[in-house]
């Protein structure tokens, strides 16, 4: 049986394809207050500006194209059975070739009903206006989660964190909770790397290799490949 390889990332990762994190300098959060674009009392009180606010960011995550980065957390499936969970709302690992990918905050490019979450939709980079309803009849909103709204997917992530045997940290300032706290059920891994620009402190038990994403993960993944397990 192959080993089987969880790679979590963050915004870091999707960072030399253009797209902005969060908390760095310039970052996402730097430039709008969370609470006046990524909350569901923000979509109440002003839905254009939110909705604008992701109409902006899923059409600059259908131009952009995936990194050295990406193209090497695919490649991990030759020797290893790989599951990636992100906390992006970009495509990018998908259209890099990587074939499971847990999304816990959402997805940009799908569209929902603001009061059926059941009625979810593939819109591509189409934009989302006021006005546009499900087929159940309610107002349109992106499908991701806004803070103050349950993540997505967490059994199936936790599964997969468990039965982790190598654990590999991409991009991430592991400062959003939930999502930073699945880590904690990686009991079984072996090997725990984490590859980012900065960290505040580094979580025990893992190897921190520090930069970017782009240029390390090619060697990291080749090292992997080169000596699979027995
Ligand atoms: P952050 O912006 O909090 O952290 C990004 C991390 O990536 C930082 O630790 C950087 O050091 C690192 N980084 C930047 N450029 C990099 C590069 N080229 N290579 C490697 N690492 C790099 O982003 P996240 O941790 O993803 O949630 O943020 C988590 C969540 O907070 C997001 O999913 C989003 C946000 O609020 C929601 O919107 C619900």
């Amino acid at each position: 049986m192959r080993e089987k390889v969880v790679v979590f990332t963050g915004a870091g990762v999707s960072a030399e394809s253009g797209l902005g994190t969060f908390r760095d300098a310039g970052g996402l959060w730097h430039e709008h207050s969370v609470y006046d674009v990524a909350t569901p009392e923000a979509f109440a009180r002003n839905p254009e500006l939110v909705l604008s606010f992701y109409n902006e960011r899923r059409s600059k995550a259908a131009a952009a194209e995936p990194n050295a980065g990406h193209r090497a957390i695919a490649e991990l499936e030759q020797g290893f059975d790989v599951v990636v969970v992100t906390q992006n709302v970009d495509d990018l690992h998908e259209r890099a070739g990587s074939s499971r990918v847990i999304h816990l905050h959402g997805k940009l490019r799908e569209a929902r009903g603001s009061d059926h979450p059941e009625a979810v939709r593939d819109i591509g980079a189409e934009p989302i206006n006021l006005g546009d309803l499900c087929e159940r009849g309610s107002q349109l909103r992106p499908n991701v989660v806004w803070f103050g709204e349950e993540i997505h997917h967490v059994d199936a992530a936790v599964r997969e964190i468990r039965a982790a045997d190598r654990l590999l940290v991409v991009g991430t300032s592991l400062s959003v909770y939930p999502a930073a706290g699945l880590l904690g059920d990686a009991w079984n891994a072996r090997e725990k790397v984490i590859v980012t620009l900065d960290l505040d402190d580094p979580p025990r038990g893992y190897e921190w290799r520090r930069g970017k994403s782009a240029e390390l993960l090619p060697g990291l993944v080749a090292e992997w490949l080169a000596f699979p397990p027995g």
